[in-house]
């Protein structure tokens, strides 16, 4: 594998929730560079953005001419990863993508920082970051699956609207306040649909049991997305995953309901052991609920609600909560840039 000791590094989407959120990882992190370049669509070309490494004026990714990238972090959307993230790996660049355009491609590792590392090693230039929802029940699954060997997991995600981009933030303050004078008929009937058509319903003071469009025998791509990427990360194929993706109307924060089963009992002191001392994540007890406004601007996952499985004995329950921004993209995104540092 290429290492670099002070890389040239591109964000592609830097204009974006996950590319902001991306630069400004880098910079608190003080990661070595020696040479920034941000790149976004025609519509931000020229804007000039104040960083550590001075003021950068944005790059149109249409007519970016990619040489002398050393590590490329792309979230522009996969449309965008296809088109360009190989243009970059074949001019040299090291590519971390966070789109879904590559992540199940057999060439392409897929990695969760501090859960499995070493995949990285096998990249051919192009390295996925898992979806966020998927990213957040890892940090929790990958340690409990190194001990006792995952089998079977029911899921359940609680998905911010960030999850959507600066689109979906947007969309849910416009539908607070379109509600705000109307909330007596929140209750009885009678409201005004909202504008957009971002979600098929709308999001403010709701709950939508469909994230993302569905796919293949009435499971939503994000749903799918759960089940293969957790089979990819954590190498077992026949890990059975039962998933239901919600979109709720949180800002920041995607959370997952999970029961999990191993390929022998684990027990609560056991889970309490596994996790107390799992890297990059909290281990809350009761005491302490973990919330999307908890992990909202953190590094750390939170996992709370830590029980033994009572109608299906010899499993493990548990609520994980992590800011997608931050650790299911952003955060994830320049620690596999980290592991490329020489
Ligand atoms: P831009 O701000 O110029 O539109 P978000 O996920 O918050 O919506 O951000 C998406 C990111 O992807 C932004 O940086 C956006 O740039 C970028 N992007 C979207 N479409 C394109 C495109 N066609 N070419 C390059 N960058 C794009």
């Amino acid at each position: 594998m290429k290492t670099f000791s002070n890389p040239s590094v591109a964000i592609v989407g830097a204009t974006g929730a996950v590319g902001t959120t991306m630069l400004s990882i880098l910079e608190e992190r003080v990661f070595p560079i020696s040479d920034l370049r941000l790149i976004a669509s025609s519509r931000s070309v020229g804007n000039v953005i104040e960083t550590t490494w001075g003021s950068i004026v944005v790059e149109d990714l249409d007519t970016v001419d990619p040489a002398g990238v050393d590590i490329a972090l792309f979230s522009a959307g996969g449309a965008r990863s296809l088109e360009y993230a190989p243009h970059f790996a074949s001019a040299g660049a090291s590519v971390i993508d966070n789109s879904s355009a590559f992540r199940m491609d057999d060439t392409v590792p897929l990695v969760v920082a501090q859960v499995n590392d070493e995949a990285i090693r096998s990249h051919e230039g192009i390295i996925a970051n898992p979806n966020c929802t998927t990213m957040v029940i890892m940090m929790a699954a990958g340690p409990l699956h190194a001990a006792a060997g995952l089998r079977t997991m029911f899921a359940t995600s609680y998905q911010s609207v960030s999850g959507s981009g600066h689109t979906g933030i947007a969309q849910l303050a416009s539908e607070i306040d379109h509600f705000d004078s109307q909330r007596s008929n929140l209750v009885t009937g009678g409201w005004d649909e909202p504008d957009g058509d971002l979600y098929t319903r709308p999001i403010a003071y709701n709950v939508l049991p469909l994230a993302g469009s569905i796919a293949v025998v009435g499971y939503t791509d994000e749903e799918w997305k759960l089940v293969n990427e957790s089979r990819k990360i954590l190498d077992r194929d026949d890990i059975a995953v039962e998933p239901t993706c919600v979109r709720v109307p949180v800002m920041d924060g995607h959370g997952i309901s999970a029961s999990m089963w191993f390929d022998r009992r684990v027990d609560l002191d056991e889970a309490v052991a596994v996790l107390g001392s799992a890297p990059g994540m909290q281990l809350w007890d009761d005491t302490k609920v973990p919330t999307p406004l908890d992990s909202a601007g953190i590094d750390d996952i939170l996992v709370g609600r830590l029980r033994e499985t009572i109608g299906f004995p010899g499993g493990i329950s548990l609520f994980a909560i992590g800011d997608n921004l931050r650790k299911g993209a952003a955060l994830n995104a320049v620690q596999l840039a980290e592991l490329l540092l020489a």
